[in-house]
């Protein structure tokens, strides 16, 4: 099939897939966007977690013909101008990134959260962000930075923090 959608606001075309393969291979493999990572291939681990019509989703459970006429953003997106977004600064500065690999996941996880409760003019409770991250696993770390990185992500957008 000819798969048609739209990739961090660009619309892609890519031909030749199969419908069956994963939307994680498809972002990765075909179009050249590597920072989705693949770590178990089976829904459990969120390191390939990206937004589908702005709802995040696991890539390596879409297939790529579900994808066909919507809206992908990948962890590509979040820092279109090549600057870091402030999730992005957050995780660096609170020492939230070891190996990585859990990383483009959880900050797409992030972004999603904390966009959500701006939009309600508040910050995530702890409890909220550890649900929101429940499904993002990280070998490296032990999350306690993590934490740490989300509450400094959502202080910054909020202009609380420097
Ligand atoms: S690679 Fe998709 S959830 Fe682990
Ligand atoms: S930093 Fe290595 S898995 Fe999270």
């Amino acid at each position: 099939m000819r798969l048609s959608c739209s990739v961090n606001g660009t619309p892609r075309e890519v031909d030749d897939v199969w419908e069956g393969e994963s939307l994680l291979y498809v972002l990765r493999e075909r179009m050249g966007l590597p920072g989705s990572k693949n770590a178990c291939e089976q829904g459990e681990c969120g390191s390939c977690t990206v937004y589908l019509d702005d709802v995040p989703v696991c890539a390596c459970l879409v297939a790529a013909g579900q994808a066909q006429g919507r809206e992908v953003g990948t962890v590509e997106g979040l820092a279109p101008a090549g600057e870091l977004h402030p999730v992005q600064e957050a995780f660096l500065e609170a020492g939230a990134v070891q190996c990585g690999f859990c990383t483009p996941g959880l900050l797409v996880a992030t972004d999603d959260l904390v966009a959500r409760t701006r939009a309600e003019g508040r910050k995530p409770a702890d409890a909220e962000i550890r649900e929101a991250l429940a499904g993002n696993l990280c070998r490296c770390t032990g999350y306690e930075k993590i934490l740490d990185a989300v509450r400094l992500a959502a202080d910054r957008m909020a202009g609380d923090a420097r």
